[in-house]
């Protein structure tokens, strides 16, 4: 017999019926509630809220377990590639040769941006950030593909997402070239996805650049473990700004801004300011973690807790080890990565932390990859924006194709405000 949930309120009983994941994560069905009682659920921050089915990425935040369509992280970041991985999380299965030679030919052909966008960067000030430039031209693409913008037609969307894809690559590295007044550096064909964002960023007309393989191979797993992570905030704006069927280019454009802020991909970029400020403290990183348990000084240990996470993030797990890989090999002695293996042994072993299973996050680590691979801090949370998108991509492209999220997504809430009132003219107030 089908499981019922039986839900008692103001004497009467409703029952709701239960839905199974593939992996057994329940979940009541209360889509009918308000139909049928009057009643809504109430769920800030919607920790308990699940606004759709989705067969993308599982995470098993207790275990510490995340996997793209079934395929463990670990494996992944070992044996795939950033394009593979992007192929299997939007098309849902990974691609056979043709299909991955298909696939990267698209990406290699779609790289170029139209040339009048280059003005538009002009436009800004040096001091601009570049997740700021990033979100606007990513929105600024739509004006050049109207014939492609229709986000229920299979054909616009195929031909849509390696251009998605490939040219936020360009623009990203566009806006760091802007920044420090250097000219735009071309994409080439003959490079792959992740040499070509390197040689974008890294090369300048008066001198050859040569792409260094380990940098490629590091950049490749990077990005693979930022690829997804089923409805996080960034995600879930995707697919509310979706819900609407705005275009694909202004989706993603919403979830570069919603992954801007600090508490989402904005705290790489802290996480390292964080580092150099105890840096200049002395590295005293007992101080920092007394300063992170005083509720009244507003200091969170950033890179530290996650809404899903209750163990060690796996990725940051993979991204620790892969930074001493990367450091030792490039000969590179960074005192921030001492610091932040120090501020870790302290805050896990601290009963605050352990308490409320606050593990080090994907951020812990990346942005000392990030500065060893000589990306500078500004553009961590660009680096994070290129990583996600194919889980944008899969995720808005997986809700136009189902049944269930065909809806406008629209909360509700409960009012507390005044009950009605009179309008009293501005003299008599
Ligand atoms: N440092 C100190 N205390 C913390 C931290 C932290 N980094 N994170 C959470 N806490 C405390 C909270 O103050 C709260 O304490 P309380 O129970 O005494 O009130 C408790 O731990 C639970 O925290 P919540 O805020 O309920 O956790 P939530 O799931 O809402 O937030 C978040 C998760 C936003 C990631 C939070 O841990 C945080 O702000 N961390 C620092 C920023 C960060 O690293 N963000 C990146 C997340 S990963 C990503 O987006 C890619």
């Amino acid at each position: 017999m089908d499981e019922k949930a039986e839900l008692k309120v103001a004497g009467k009983s409703y029952f709701f019926p239960v839905i199974t994941g593939s992996e057994n994560e329940k979940a009541v069905d209360f889509s009918k509630l308000r139909d049928q009682t009057g009643y809504i659920t109430y769920d800030p921050g919607y920790g308990n809220t699940g606004a759709c089915s989705s067969a993308i990425t599982f995470i098993d935040g207790e275990k510490g377990i995340l996997r793209y369509r079934g395929i463990p992280i670990e494996d992944l970041a070992e044996k795939s590639t950033f394009v593979e991985t992007s192929y299997l999380l939007i098309y849902g299965h990974l691609p056979t040769k043709v299909e991955l030679e298909d696939f990267r030919t698209k990406l290699t052909y779609h790289s170029m941006i139209h040339e009048s966008m280059l003005r538009f960067f002009d436009g800004y000030p040096s001091s601009a950030h570049p997740m700021c430039i990033l979100s606007s031209m990513v929105s600024s693409l739509s004006a050049y593909y109207p014939e492609l913008l229709d986000p229920v037609s299979d054909e616009q969307v195929d031909a849509l997402v390696p251009r998605v894809l490939s040219k936020i690559r360009t623009i990203a590295a566009y806006s760091y070239k802007k920044s420090i007044g250097q000219p735009v550096i071309y994409p080439v064909n003959a490079l792959n996805y992740c040499a070509n964002f390197l040689h974008m960023m890294f090369a300048v007309p008066s001198e050859p650049y040569e792409v260094d393989p380990d940098v490629v191979d590091t950049l490749n797993t990077l990005l693979i473990l930022h690829a997804d992570h089923e409805q996080n905030c960034s995600t879930s704006t995707v697919r509310l700004v979706g819900s609407s069927h705005a275009n694909l280019f202004a989706s993603v454009s919403a979830g570069i801004s919603a992954l801007w802020g600090p508490r989402h991909g904005g705290a790489n970029q802290a996480v390292v300011e964080m580092l150099e400020q105890i840096h200049r403290n002395g590295g005293d990183v007992k101080a920092a973690v007394t300063a992170a348990k005083d509720r009244d000084s507003k200091f969170l240990l950033m890179g530290f807790g996650h809404r899903v996470y209750k163990s060690y993030d796996p990725r940051a797990a993979i991204i620790r080890r892969h930074c001493d890989r990367l450091l030792s090999k490039q000969k590179v002695k960074d005192p921030l990565l001492d610091i932040a293996k120090r501020l870790e042994e302290t805050a896990l072993s601290d009963p605050y932390f352990k308490e409320r299973n606050l593990y080090p996050n994907v951020d812990f680590y990346s942005g000392l990859i990030y500065r060893a691979l000589g990306i500078p801090t500004n553009m961590y949370t660009v680096m994070f924006s290129l990583g996600r998108l194919p889980g944008w991509i899969a995720h808005w492209r997986e809700m136009h194709q189902s049944s269930d999220s065909s809806r406008i997504g629209r909360p509700r809430q409960v009012y507390t405000g005044e009950t009605i009132s009179p309008y009293v003219p501005i003299e008599a107030r």
